[in-house]
């Protein structure tokens, strides 16, 4: 099922962006729930405030919750954390995970359309090395930014922000 989910999140569809106000929050809990149920995996969600409106074709900020989700459960075994939070004008996601992480030297090149960091990870994984890729697009589209923090054998925490709706 969540296969299905991720094939159709790294389809990248040509329907036009349909901007709308979107909560963050309430998108980013209906997946974490799904993911743990899915996955059997625990993913604990900490957020600063009931709802986070941004603006944003919700179909897609969906592609881009799940691309990260599916790494995170993909390049760990332990715990994932996501952190939803606001500023004045910024909606932040952050995903959390406490895997195996990426090399330094790597680290620029994740967002490459199918970059994958080892031949040893492509064997066991599974995967395209689309993902980031396409989730980078997504968030420029929304005119957000998108940072990833690495460390091998420590984790990776993927950031995002999106403009608020005014
Ligand atoms: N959370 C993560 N922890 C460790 N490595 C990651 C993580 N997310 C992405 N990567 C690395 O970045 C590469 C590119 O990610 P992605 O574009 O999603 O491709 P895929 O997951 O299909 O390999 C992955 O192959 C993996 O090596
Ligand atoms: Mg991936």
């Amino acid at each position: 099922m969540t296969k299905t989910l991720l094939s159709l999140a790294e389809l990248e569809d040509s329907k036009p962006v349909d901007i709308k106000s979107v909560d963050l929050v309430s998108l980013s809990t209906a997946l974490v729930t799904q993911f743990m149920q899915v996955y059997d995996r625990p993913i604990i969600l900490h957020k600063n405030s009931n709802s986070i409106f941004i603006k944003g074709d919700e179909l897609k900020l969906k592609q881009v919750i799940i691309i990260f989700l599916d790494n995170a459960i993909k390049y760990s075994t332990d715990v994932i954390e996501v952190f939803l939070e606001s500023n004045q004008h910024m909606g932040i996601l952050r995903i959390k995970d406490y895997g195996i992480g990426i090399p330094q030297e790597e680290q620029s090149h994740v967002f490459e359309r199918f970059y994958r960091v080892d031949k040893a990870r492509k064997r066991d994984s599974g995967g395209s090395g689309l993902g980031l890729a396409i989730a980078k697009n997504i968030v420029n589209l929304h005119k957000g930014e998108i940072e990833i923090e690495s460390k091998e054998h420590i984790g990776t925490e993927i950031k995002v922000t999106f403009p608020l709706t005014n």
